[in-house]
């Protein structure tokens, strides 16, 4: 959006050292009030001090200095700018230390963020609110007047007056408690060390916890909602077994005495690092042996991983302006994958790490309205916006990359001279590569630049000829890579980090170098003229590989024979799908290639082909070929199911229990009947408690139920949701609400998404699963459109409302469409939304162009099945 002004950063004139800060929230209210005591320096001569605040009313402030005491004359608030001007009347003189007194009032909000509540129900069922801090990236200033920018550090002396019975938490162990007149407790917090606004909080309800020590010393403590306790012990066990792992990983020993995890009923992202008290929804946190799936187990242990990583990664050291963002996120999402990789071995989560975050970013990063990592922002409307792939998934990708290319030794060297040196304290991406340079000395900083500074990435394109009997030149030349075909008109270069494997060792590189030009030459030793040969084995580097044919065909009977590696032929399906959909082959040369995977057994390889089948599967539902497609699928995914079978096997490993999930779900949306019907009697016995479902399962099967379910069968499930308080589970059956194939019973999971009974943080997550639904698409498109207004009140500058404009329009598949969705938004702006609505009209467009390329070959393929 074009603001009103240029933005600015806060004057530098005057810096904060130290906060006193204290806050009494009123539950019943929804109110609180506090008071600030901030130990300044005032570094340059200043009639006025301008700091950050929204929503929030300072009452009375005045200014200590050298045995004067000044109060301002008067107070102006931008709106725009989100921050207060304290103006003075006479000027402050330079190189004074002072102290100002602030004391406001603000409104305990229900938008989770800034200070904000969170509602929860006691045993007996009463309505109850805790009140919770969510900061990050620009709301402390909705708590407090504050330098709320991540490079202005300070310590902090945190007190929280509370109802006496309260649990109260912050950043730090209590100092000291004290009854307060009025059944109050007030409770001071030692002094944090010297950190970033973002990452303070404190929470203020009733909760349970597990409590352990680590190895290393640290208490950690996993709070609940009350009477679930045990629910916080798989989190705990992760805690407090990563403790440790990092410190010894990091050379760095974890700075704070405690670390707090805890479940928030309200929560709008996934979890927040705040320092020592990390603060998640309950689904990220909470594990119900009995009714927790394997899969959110596995996304617990990352998302444990990830915070905690972030507590030398953001906390310790951090970004200097939003702009390196990624170093915080693609760092922690990188890490959260060492973490389990070190507990749970058996995840196999680094051949996750291909399908969960490189697809995934590569897939957006294609697109003409991505983004570079490095991205210059300035409002917070514009930060919010890049909590997205490119910073979370392209950046981890990008570290993957530089580590392979550097070595783990390395690698680890690096990061420890990069923590050492910048510890309490801030950075630009540049002091990592400089760090990751020192201990490697490679030129990393020469490399990694082109990967953050550009958007996109190359495709490498690949021909070969046999030179004499064992050596084999190979020809390789990079562009950039566009989902629409288009020759880019800049000729941007990337430092490409390229290996290569060869049927002669197919888990062994053959050959590494740099490709750092438009095109070059390699000879390959030792490699015969029936040699398949293998670019980019373990899907390590960040680009796109497209083989000539003949290359390509030599690898097909690798891929059918499984000599290829898992993340090899996860790596070559995926980039053909990436060529289809960008025109450069055949979508019915690539269903035939997808034929030669009728033997993967791997659980992440077959990911990678559901998830670009779903793609298809969207394209197909705008035609009339659904029956001929559901039969492909049906064929595709039958074997798999038949080798599995509905019950797990004693002692089956983590990824079969996955496989079996993914597989069944699949064949219940291809209409397989042999699978409907058997879901169809499990539910039953689920139901009437004859033999419960395993978690793993229930999915698969309240959507068989649901797909030709009927108005008994929709209220029997809302029996189901309002029987469960377990907020996994009520996730499962609100989101299988969304294939109901009665267009009737879909508008009433509009409603229900948007009744009193779905919180405002899962709602989003439930339209969302209306809309992909093909019978959907429109009536929630129709919908946001009419309730614009409302969602925008409920969502407002959070990418909650991001990620339900994305989902709701990017499968549409008409020029029209992309048109009425460009005009809607034009005339209905919503800031902090606008690149994500740009990227979405662009992929209408691509579907739009995908389909009358290949809708005539595609009918062709799929009758003749
Ligand atoms: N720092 C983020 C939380 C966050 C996200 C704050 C967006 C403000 C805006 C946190 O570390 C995070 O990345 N959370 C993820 C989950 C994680 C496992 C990837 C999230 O909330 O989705
Ligand atoms: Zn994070």
């Amino acid at each position: 959006m074009a603001h009103k002004t240029e933005f600015k950063r806060l004057p530098t004139n005057v810096v904060p050292k130290h906060y006193e800060l204290m806050l009494q929230p009123d539950l019943k209210a929804f109110t609180f009030k506090g008071k600030t005591i901030v130990q300044i320096q005032v570094k340059e001569p200043t009639v006025s001090i301008t700091l950050n605040a929204l929503d929030i009313k300072i009452d009375e402030s005045e200014l200590h200095y050298d045995c004067t005491t000044v109060k301002p004359q008067r107070i102006i608030y931008s709106t725009e700018n989100e921050t207060a001007t304290l103006e003075f009347e006479n000027e402050l003189p330079a190189n004074i230390s002072g102290v100002l007194h602030m004391s406001f009032t603000g409104e305990l909000n229900d938008k989770m963020k800034g200070f904000y509540r969170s509602k929860y129900f006691t045993a007996s069922g009463e309505e109850r609110y805790a009140g919770v801090t969510q900061f990050e990236a620009t709301d402390a200033r909705r708590c407090f007047p504050c330098w709320d920018e991540p490079a202005i550090k300070a310590t902090f002396d945190i007190t929280l007056v509370v109802p006496k019975d309260r649990v109260a938490l912050s950043n730090m162990p209590v100092k000291k408690e004290d009854a307060l007149p009025g059944e109050l407790r007030r409770v001071r917090f030692d002094r944090t060390p010297i950190m970033s606004t973002y990452l303070v909080a404190v929470v203020v309800g009733e909760y349970d916890f597990v409590e352990g020590k680590s190895d290393d010393g640290v208490i950690v403590r996993v709070f609940t909602p009350v009477g679930k306790r045990e629910q916080g012990q798989f989190a705990l066990d992760v805690a407090t077994k990563v403790l440790p792992y990092y410190k010894s990983y990091f050379n760095i020993a974890y700075p704070l005495p405690k670390m707090d995890l805890i479940a928030i009923s309200d929560f709008s992202a996934g979890a927040m690092e705040n320092w020592g008290l990390v603060t998640y929804r309950e689904t990220f946190v909470l594990v119900d042996p009995k009714n927790t799936s394997l899969m959110r187990k596995q996304s617990i242990a990352l998302t444990v991983g990830h915070e905690i990583a972030h507590q030398w990664f953001g906390n310790l050291v951090t970004m200097e302006w939003w702009t390196h963002l990624w170093l915080n996120e693609g760092y922690a999402s990188f890490v959260e994958f060492l973490c389990v990789q070190h507990l749970f071995p058996e995840y196999d989560i680094w051949t996750q790490f291909v399908t969960d975050m490189y697809t995934r970013a590569l897939e957006l990063d294609s697109l003409k309205n991505s983004h570079a990592i490095e991205v210059p922002v300035g409002h917070p409307s514009e930060i919010d916006e890049i909590f997205d792939e490119i910073s979370y998934n392209k950046g981890a990708s990008v570290i993957r990359m530089l580590h392979d290319y550097i070595g783990e030794d390395d690698f680890r060297k690096g990061m420890n001279l990069y923590l050492t040196k910048h510890q309490y304290s801030n950075t630009c991406t540049e002091d990592l590569w400089h760090a990751l340079q020192e201990a490697s000395s490679k030129n990393v900083a020469d490399v990694m630049s082109s990967w953050t500074q550009f958007k996109g990435f190359p495709v490498i394109s690949v021909t070969s000829e046999q030179k004499d009997e064992s050596q084999r030149i190979l020809r390789l030349t990079q562009h950039k890579f566009t989902a629409d075909g288009s020759q880019a008109d800049d000729e941007t270069l990337w430092v490409v980090p390229i290996t290569v494997s060869t049927s002669r060792n197919p888990t062994k590189i053959a050959k590494t170098f740099l490709l750092d030009k438009s095109s070059m030459e390699v000879v390959l030793e030792g490699v015969t003229a029936n040699d398949w040969i293998k670019i980019n084995p373990g899907t390590v580097g960040y680009y796109r590989t497209c083989y000539s044919k003949e290359m390509l065909e030599q690898l097909l009977p690798a891929v059918e024979k499984m000599e290829l590696p898992p993340l090899d032929r996860l790596g070559l399906i995926d980039d053909m799908f990436a060529m289809v959909q960008a025109g450069q082959a055949s979508t019915a040369e690539v269903l035939k290639l997808v034929d030669s995977y009728r033997n993967e057994t791997n659980y992440t390889v077959w990911t990678a082909i559901t998830n670009s089948l779903t793609n298809l599967h969207i394209l197909i539902s705008h035609t009339d070929l659904m029956d001929h497609f559901h039969r492909f699928g049906r064929n595709l995914y039958e074997p798999v199911a038949a080798r599995l079978g509905w019950e797990p096997h004693d002692g089956e490993n983590h990824l079969d229990t996955l496989l079996r999930s993914l597989v069944l779900t699949r064949l219940v949306s291809f209409r397989s009947n042999e699978i409907i019907e058997g879901a169809k009697q499990r539910f039953r016995s689920h139901v009437n408690g004859t033999n419960p479902l395993p978690a793993d399962l229930r999915t698969a099967c309240y959507k068989a139920v649901l797909q030709d379910g009927d108005k008994d069968i929709f209220e029997e499930m809302l029996g189901l949701y309002r029987s469960t308080d377990l907020h996994e589970e009520q996730d499962r059956i609100s989101r299988a609400l969304g294939c109901i194939g009665d267009v009737k019973l879909l508008r009433r999971v509009i409603d229900f998404a948007m009744s009193g009974e779905v919180r405002a943080q899962d709602s989003v997550f439930v339209i969302v699963a209306v809309a992909i639904n093909p019978k959907g698409r429109d009536m929630a498109w129709e919908f946001f459109k009419e309730n614009n207004k409302l969602l925008l009140q409920r969502y407002q500058g959070g990418f909650l409302l991001t990620r339900l404009i994305k989902y709701l329009i990017e499968n549409f598949a008409s020029e029209e469409k992309a048109l009425e969705v460009e005009e809607f938004f034009k005339n209905n702006q919503i800031p902090g939304c606008e690149r994500t609505v740009s990227q979405a009209v662009e992929t209408i467009r691509l579907n739009a162009a995908w389909l009358a390329r290949d809708r005539a070959e595609l009918s062709n393929y799929l009758k003749s099945q």
